[in-house]
């Protein structure tokens, strides 16, 4: 959990309001370091997935960390190259990419393109042979496993549409072989996110170290596994998750017999915990009295909503919400809302919050990760504000936009 103070969270809302997303770098240094640390001296490299939180300034702490970075798209490749990384450092994924993606991706010789299809294999093969350059590329295999996680963000099953059957890779892998234009670099799996169990992720190391054992004998170079990313964090009190050390374990034997470097892809891991979302109170609202513990409930109306945090609205997302100066007396029993024309614009249902005035301060706890970057203009609502606290001190990282700002782009 952020180390963050009250005061320095009633500070942070009086200097640049809200809503607003706020950020504890020591933690995200810390976190960094426990993931590195459980790799051990195995050779690993850890490429932040850009994806869980793309502002700059998160980034370019990523990279001081010793990150290397993991793109998603074309955005997040110039995201990447903003914050310092050097393509040699940056693996690009993602299902769909386009033309004009890839040919950014091979123009700069990025680490390894993480091919999803064979189709996608001659388009890059097409776009290095027209640059006249060699593409590292890696094969990302499906490997049909359950992560156990949201269905919504559950990626390993054969039925969804990411990456490559084994039979599919392992003839694409020979193919590559026969493309001057292409060099296969390693193969990369990613089932998931916010899994909490070992043996899911265990299971597709294992599939792709198999695979790999076996190209590998047949003479296809390759030089390293990407297991992409997926740790999951506990929400909720008392959630049982995966440590790092658990996550090492049951990864790197199977990484280790193939002598290849192991490639992680984290990104909620280390930047979930770090963040929240602080959010004023602008309207408390009577219910019919709970037919269950028979006492008032309360719409809790903050000016957050789900075009700030989009996660409870779209996966039913659990985060807790806490008040920053917590007022004496009898918790209300509340729903806490956002202030957009839907119903699911719930940040959290049933909740018990110390009694609450309009203009109090809530946060929402563990908003570091897919938070920001999921933000809408829903409703014309500006973008939050982010604010990074280090050391005590604390800076503005993103600037809140404005509705003028917004109606720039209409023409
Ligand atoms: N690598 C690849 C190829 C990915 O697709 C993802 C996440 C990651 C790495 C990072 O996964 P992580 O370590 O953060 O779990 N919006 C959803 C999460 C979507 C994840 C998409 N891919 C949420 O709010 O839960």
């Amino acid at each position: 959990m952020s180390g963050i103070s009250s005061q320095q969270l009633r500070a942070i809302a009086s200097e640049f309001g809200t809503p607003a997303y706020v950020y504890d770098a020591a933690l995200i240094r810390a976190r960094f370091r426990a993931l590195a640390d459980a790799c051990g001296d195995d050779p690993h490299a850890l490429h932040y997935a850009i994806k869980a939180n793309a502002t700059l300034a998160i980034v370019r702490l990523m990279r001081e960390c010793g990150a290397r970075a993991d793109a998603n798209s074309g955005g997040e490749i110039e995201v990447a190259l903003c914050a310092g990384f050097a393509p040699a450092e940056i693996v690009f994924t993602g299902v769909g990419k386009s033309a004009a993606e890839l040919r950014r991706a091979v123009s700069l010789g990025v680490k390894a393109i993480n091919a999803e299809s064979p189709g996608e294999v001659e388009r890059i093969a097409a776009i290095a042979r027209d640059l006249g350059t060699v593409a590292r590329v890696a094969i990302r295999i499906n490997p049909d496993v359950d992560a156990e996680s949201h269905p919504h963000i559950s990626t390993g099953l054969s039925t969804n549409k990411f990456g490559m059957s084994i039979d599919a890779a392992r003839a694409m892998a020979r193919d590559i072989g026969r493309h001057p234009s292409l060099h296969i670099v390693g193969l990369h799996v990613h089932i998931g996110s916010q899994i909490t169990k070992t043996a899911p992720l265990a299971r597709a190391a294992e599939t792709l170290s198999g695979l790999a054992l076996s190209l590998m004998a047949d003479g296809v170079p390759l030089e390293h596994l990407d297991v992409g990313g997926g740790l999951g964090i506990a929400y909720q009190p008392g959630q049982v998750v995966v440590s790092p050390e658990e996550y090492a374990a049951a990864i790197l034997p199977a990484v280790r017999r193939t002598g290849l470097t192991l490639l992680l892809e984290p990104g909620r891991w280390i930047v979930g915990p770090a963040g929240l979302l602080l959010t004023s109170v602008v309207d408390l609202k009577a219910q019919p009295v709970d037919p269950v513990s028979n006492e008032t409930r309360w719409f809790v109306i903050a000016d957050a909503g789900m075009t700030d945090l989009l996660r409870p609205a779209l996966y039913g997302a659990w985060h807790e919400i806490a008040a920053v100066s917590p007022r004496p007396g009898a918790d209300i029993l509340c729903d806490v809302v956002g202030p957009v024309c839907e119903t699911t614009d719930t940040l959290g249902s049933g909740r018990r919050l110390p009694p609450v005035d309009v203009g109090d301060l809530l946060v929402v706890r563990d908003a570091g990760a897919y938070g920001s970057v999921m933000a809408s203009n829903y409703n014309r609502r500006p973008i939050a504000a982010e604010v990074l606290v280090d050391d005590g001190a604390w800076r503005l990282i993103r600037r809140r936009q404005t509705v003028e700002e917004l109606l720039q782009w209409d023409v």
